[in-house]
């Protein structure tokens, strides 16, 4: 049929995805760049953006992990303060407002229910929203006041991969624009620190038996794993947590690693799977510290850092990129490796039980 065709050779649509990354990247870059070379939103978009005193970011699942990482983008360039919503939380338990709220939809889909019931609540309120979404036309996306697409492609596996690190590229441009229409000074060219990324996430991609390796010695026939992270890499290690058991039905979470002493650290016995994000120079003692705590317990810690800040015995080195968009390559082994846990024990990749693409009820 029409899928086997859009497939190509891929076994699963999860691995065509995750390799299309690269592409999406420098696809986001061309899309959003003005004539004259610089990175550029819509003029009333970033005047909606710089109006604001405050962005409420509603989503679900994997798009509400992209707003986590977005949050950080938006508050460090754009220094507006940013509120991120679970969209089914947000919809019964609307938090106290601030005077002058701009809304992003951050939807894959453009379909979720939960995200839509808080769009119309909003709407019907008289304020502005954005949708970031992938499919142009889609609901949120006309319901809303203005749209920015993710240009990722159709994604079918259940399990978000391109679209998530499409989402975190469209927000850190938005980030970077909003940032120069209110005369923050970035100092650094995001449209060249992407390009690096597209390279970096083909240097990922081209490793897969690494990341199908580590997946067989730390994920084989585990009962559990663990994901730690501070900062940014909590955030990005929730997304890997999430990845793993949509598909491979692995019981993951993600901690922030200092709150594994006020609880989760009960949890390792010998043997149990910790993978450790180290992307960020400031924390980098701070979860290695964290690491230690849970090896002492017995557990098997799978630490993925980035270069210049590696150390003896790390499993795996990420390619070096700019400090705040880690997040688009530090999801990349944990995607695949999550890709290749599934594979190996058996479990449908691409259509995960009890688990829908889009999820049109409340
Ligand atoms: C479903 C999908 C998830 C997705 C979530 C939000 O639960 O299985 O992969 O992250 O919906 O979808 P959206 O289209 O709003 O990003």
């Amino acid at each position: 049929d029409a899928s086997d065709i859009e497939k190509g050779t891929y076994p699963h649509y999860m691995l065509k995805e995750i390799d299309e990354q690269p592409l999406v990247i420098r696809k986001i870059v061309q899309e959003y760049r003005a004539e004259d070379g610089s990175l550029h939103i819509d003029d009333e978009i970033v005047a909606a953006m710089k109006e604001s005193d405050r962005v409420y970011i509603v989503a679900a699942g994997t798009s509400y992990h992209a707003g986590l990482v977005g949050k950080q983008l938006i508050e460090k360039m754009a220094k507006i303060p940013v509120e991120v919503h679970i969209a089914s939380e947000f919809g019964y338990n609307m938090p106290l407002l601030s005077e002058k709220p701009l809304f992003i939809f951050i939807s894959q889909s453009g379909e979720t229910a939960d995200s839509r019931a808080v769009l119309v609540n909003v709407k019907a309120q008289g304020y502005k929203a954005l949708t970031i979404t992938n499919v142009p036309g889609s609901t949120l996306s006309r319901e809303a006041d203005y749209t920015l697409l993710l240009h990722a492609g159709p994604e079918i596996a259940v399990a978000s991969t391109k679209a998530y690190t499409a989402q975190i590229a469209v927000l850190s441009i938005l980030a970077a624009v909003t940032a120069k229409s209110r005369g923050h000074e970035i100092d650094f060219d995001l449209a060249k620190e992407l390009g690096i990324i597209a390279n970096a996430m083909e240097v990922l991609c081209d490793e897969k038996d690494d990341f199908e390796q580590i997946a067989r010695d730390f994920l084989a026939d585990t009962r559990n794993a663990f994901f730690i992270g501070r900062g940014i890499d909590y955030y990005v290690g929730l997304e890997g947590s999430l990845k793993l058991k949509e598909i491979s039905y692995i019981q993951a979470e993600g901690f922030a690693g200092g709150e594994l002493k006020h609880g989760t650290i009960a949890l390792i016995e010998d043997g149990t799977p910790i993978i450790a994000l180290a992307t960020q120079e400031i924390v980098n003692l701070s979860i290695r510290g964290n690491v230690k705590e849970v090896v002492a317990r017995g557990a098997n810690p799978c630490i993925i850092s980035m270069k210049g800040l590696e150390m003896n015995g790390d499993t795996f080195v990420l390619p070096e990129v700019h400090e705040l968009l880690t997040p688009l390559i530090s999801v990349v082994p944990l995607q695949l490796i999550s890709y290749y846990a599934a594979l190996h024990r058996g479990c449908d990749v691409d259509k995960p039980r009890n688990l829908a693409k889009s999820v049109t009820v409340e």
